[in-house]
């Protein structure tokens, strides 16, 4: 089981400081991935977006990018770098936006942090305008692609592709919301 949601958010406002040096290299293995699939769009949407490593690529693709996490840690490291973004506080389970508010929706290694995955992945559904596209991964030695894709099935998001990273420590899954 994931730790609880305050003491994980303690322990990630506890490292923010080291997270760039010690994770910085493995997850820009993902980013590449996910950059290649990446469509363009008006509005985009991080979540769980920590340090805001993966903002900068995706001002590259969207005109107007939100982040959010909740720790007010990583996301002071991430103001700094991802100044054109709109940076937000908030539960992954609760996001502050209406229903239909983004285009894309990217979720890099949140969900294994996540008590209950399939729940988070309705919230990213909710917040998906019709035919908008999820990108999500987690870790692979908690969760598998199979789990991933009926997790978006479960939410009205068809998936388009899911797959274990052979270079890196993830699992992704792509879909689109239906109707
Ligand atoms: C492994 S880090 C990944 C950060 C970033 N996506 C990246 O690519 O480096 C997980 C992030 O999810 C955030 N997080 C964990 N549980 C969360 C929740 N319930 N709501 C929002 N953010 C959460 C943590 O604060 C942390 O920044």
């Amino acid at each position: 089981m994931p730790l609880h949601k305050p003491e994980l958010k303690r322990r990630y406002d506890l490292t923010a400081y080291m997270y760039d040096q010690r994770y910085g290299e493995i997850q820009r293995k993902k980013y590449q991935v996910l950059a290649k699939n990446l469509p363009r769009a008006n509005r985009a949407l991080d979540v769980g977006c920590g340090t805001g490593m993966f903002l900068s690529l995706l001002s590259q693709k969207a005109k107007f990018i939100v982040g959010i996490d909740m720790s007010a840690e990583m996301l002071q490291i991430a103001r700094k770098r991802a100044a054109g973004a709109a940076l937000v506080q908030a539960d992954a389970d609760n996001l502050p936006f209406a229903d239909g508010s983004f285009d894309v929706i990217v979720s890099v290694t949140l969900l294994q942090n996540m008590p209950d995955p399939a729940f988070t992945v309705r919230e990213f559904a909710r917040v998906l305008r019709p035919a908008g596209i999820a990108m999500m991964t987690s870790l692979k030695h908690k969760h598998s692609p199979q789990q991933l894709m009926a997790w978006t099935t479960a939410a009205n998001l068809k998936p388009l592709k899911a797959w274990e990273m052979q270079n890196g420590e993830d699992v992704i899954c792509i879909a689109r919301r239906e109707g």
